[in-house]
């Protein structure tokens, strides 16, 4: 039986496009795994969707003067567009504003409550003393109680990743005017987090596995758990399902508590929409599937702490015991794979002066494997990395096509020109067996890494076997042997040997540059579907769910989601021996070399700073 794997990939908010930054730290190397996963056989589900809830949306809609309605309409169709054109592979990429999540999230509190995991307290609310309006946590700045760190949020304090309440803030101020909250009593559910804590623990010390610094960031989050608020006074959010507050508009759930949530709500979804309602059960309750969490250094808390402790809790897992939902045990986290930060400082990179690099842009004028590539090559897998014009222009030309792209076109030409078809090989000598035996070692080398999600090192690998067989054809000089009739034999080795390794290059690339992986997997003269695509599709809110309270969204709007079928595709995790006779046309270029001045100037939607 092939094994399970679950994907899950941060959710974006929907509160304007997304830049490279957004992509870059998660988005292509989840799908990278994904697709990886796939080759290798396993049954993957990977989903996402957008972040909808919450401050974010709200302060954005006020900026641009729309609803907050209308504003998660507009960017969640954008986002949907930006990532599945640059070709992530989602079962379903869908929304936090569906029924079904509503349902999902609701059904999740309601179990946490039932088992005394969500407690009733009165606690300090921040209010703007000039409008009288909440003052979101997130938009509280002061100096941290714990670390003394200054300009530590009313939510979280970045420097030592406390989360906090922001009434604990030294000398609190709002960040949109600057004024000094005022605190009143206000009614909150806590998630009562010490409760959970040993099985937490316990938990997390069984994560050998994990990167050292996820573990240790989430290991020492435990020895300061304080009950944390699961809900806002706020009117946009998903109602809290017990009675007497379903019906209050002015008091919602966290956004956080439900953005967790859409990690099993977009399974249910899928699995629905695939006519199959229960498919979703073997990714959480079969305790043998592996869930692994793609998302930025800024989510680790939520994904290693929070959304653990609801599962725990739900389950009735934790101190104060309980029943568990008709959901089921629900699988934690096996894997939290945290990103760095994608910083854009060469070019003019500010939101507030409006120049950004946005996904949008960059696919319009470049296409997608060139941003896949460099985002794999030199992307914020362990540190905070900058982007540069340069880098990427250097990178696209010298390694993707001089080094890769140039590789195929000439095999190819020369196998095309002088054969019309993949020649039979003779004799195999020690170059040719040497060159064969590397690329065919790689498969492992290369899958190992990647099963480590060491994506990197991955395609570092990859890349030296295209060096190695730009070597050994330079070293055969096919084009001599092309002269000489006595050679042809000889010539036909050589061809074969390079089209071979091409080939499983060409397999090993897939997970990264899938597009142009299907255009090479043409140019060796074979059919159908290589690396297979995400689609958009407009879909229907209309699942048989219940979700209650003031503000659930109407059954029956549509709204778009990338799907896909990748089952259909042919990509493997393993050599494909190509077949001699196989006829073969002249090839197209493969990839197209960027202008050396980009480097320096940029394209005018982002110019390089001077
Ligand atoms: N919207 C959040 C952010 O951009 C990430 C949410 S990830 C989630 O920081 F899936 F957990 F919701
Ligand atoms: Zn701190």
């Amino acid at each position: 039986m092939s094994k399970s794997v679950l994907v899950s990939v941060a959710w974006p908010y929907a509160n304007g496009p997304r830049h490279i930054g957004h992509v870059a730290g998660f988005g292509v190397p989840s799908d990278v795994f994904a697709r990886y996963q796939r080759m290798s056989g396993a049954d993957v589900l990977m989903i996402s969707g957008t972040d909808e809830h919450g401050t974010p949306l709200l302060v954005q809609a006020d900026k641009e003067g729309v609803t907050v309605k209308e504003l998660a309409d507009r960017y969640n169709r954008q986002i949907v567009e930006d990532l599945a054109g640059l070709g992530l592979s989602y079962d379903l990429f869908t929304r936090t504003t569906t029924r079904n999540h509503y349902a999902v999230v609701q059904e999740l509190f309601r179990g946490l409550h039932d088992n005394g995991y969500m407690i009733k307290e009165t606690t300090m609310g921040a209010v703007s003393p000039t409008t009288g309006r909440t003052l979101p946590d997130r938009y509280i700045e002061g100096t941290c109680p714990i670390c003394q760190a200054d300009g530590a949020r009313g939510d979280q304090c970045d420097n030592c990743g406390n989360q906090l309440d922001p009434a604990d803030l030294i000398n609190p101020v709002s960040k949109i005017n600057g004024e000094t909250p005022e605190f009143r009593e206000t009614e909150h559910f806590l998630l009562d987090l010490p409760s959970l804590a040993e099985a937490l623990g316990q938990w997390l010390r069984g994560r050998e596995s994990w990167r050292p610094n996820v573990l240790k960031f989430s290991l020492n989050l435990l020895d300061d758990l304080r009950p944390r608020a699961m809900s806002r006074d706020i009117d946009w959010g998903i109602p809290i399902p017990v009675e007497g507050w379903q019906d209050n508009n002015a008091k919602k759930l966290y956004v956080w508590f439900d953005a967790v949530v859409g990690y099993l709500s977009a399974s249910i979804e899928w699995a629905w929409r695939s006519g199959e309602p229960e498919a979703w059960r073997k990714f959480w309750n079969d305790p043998e599937t592996s869930s692994y969490y793609f998302m930025g250094k800024d989510n680790i808390t939520f994904h290693s702490q929070i959304w653990p402790a609801e599962l725990l809790g739900y389950a009735g897992q934790g101190a104060k015991g309980g029943e568990t939902g008709e959901l089921g045990v629900l699988n934690l986290p096996t894997e939290v794979v945290s990103s760095e930060f994608l910083t854009m400082s060469g070019s003019k990179f500010s939101s507030s002066k409006g120049v950004v690099i946005y996904v949008k842009d960059f696919l319009k004028e470049f296409g997608p494997d060139p941003l896949r590539y460099f985002i794999a090559v030199a992307g914020p897998e362990n540190n905070d990395t900058d982007f540069t014009w340069d880098e990427f222009v250097r990178r696209v030309n010298n390694e993707l096509a001089n080094g890769w792209g140039n590789l195929v076109n000439r095999t190819v030409s020369m196998a095309h020109k002088n054969f019309g078809e993949i020649p039979a090989p003779g004799a195999l000598n020690d170059s040719d067996r040497k060159i064969l035996d590397l690329a065919a070692a790689a498969f492992d080398t290369v899958g190992a890494n990647l099963e480590e999600s060491k994506f990197k090192a991955a395609i570092g690998e990859v890349m030296h076997i295209v060096g190695e067989a730009n070597a050994y054809i330079a070293e055969q000089e096919p084009w001599k042997l092309a002269k000489d009739e006595t050679q042809r034999e000889r010539l036909a080795t050589v061809l074969w040997t390079a089209l071979q390794v091409v080939s499983d290059c060409n397999v090993m690339l897939t997970p990264f540059i899938p597009h142009t992986s299907q255009k090479v997997h043409e140019t060796l003269g074979r059919e159908g579907i290589w690396a297979a695509t995400p689609k958009v599709v407009e879909v229907t809110d209309n699942m048989p769910v219940e979700p209650v309270g003031v503000g659930v969204p109407e059954p029956g709007q549509t709204y778009p989601v990338i799907m896909g079928d990748y089952k259909a595709q042919q990509a493997v995790w393993k050599r494909i021996d190509i077949v001699a006779g196989t006829t073969l046309a002249k090839p197209a270029p493969l990839i197209a070399k960027l202008e050396p001045e980009l480097g320096e100037t940029g394209p005018e939607w982002a110019p390089v700073q001077k």
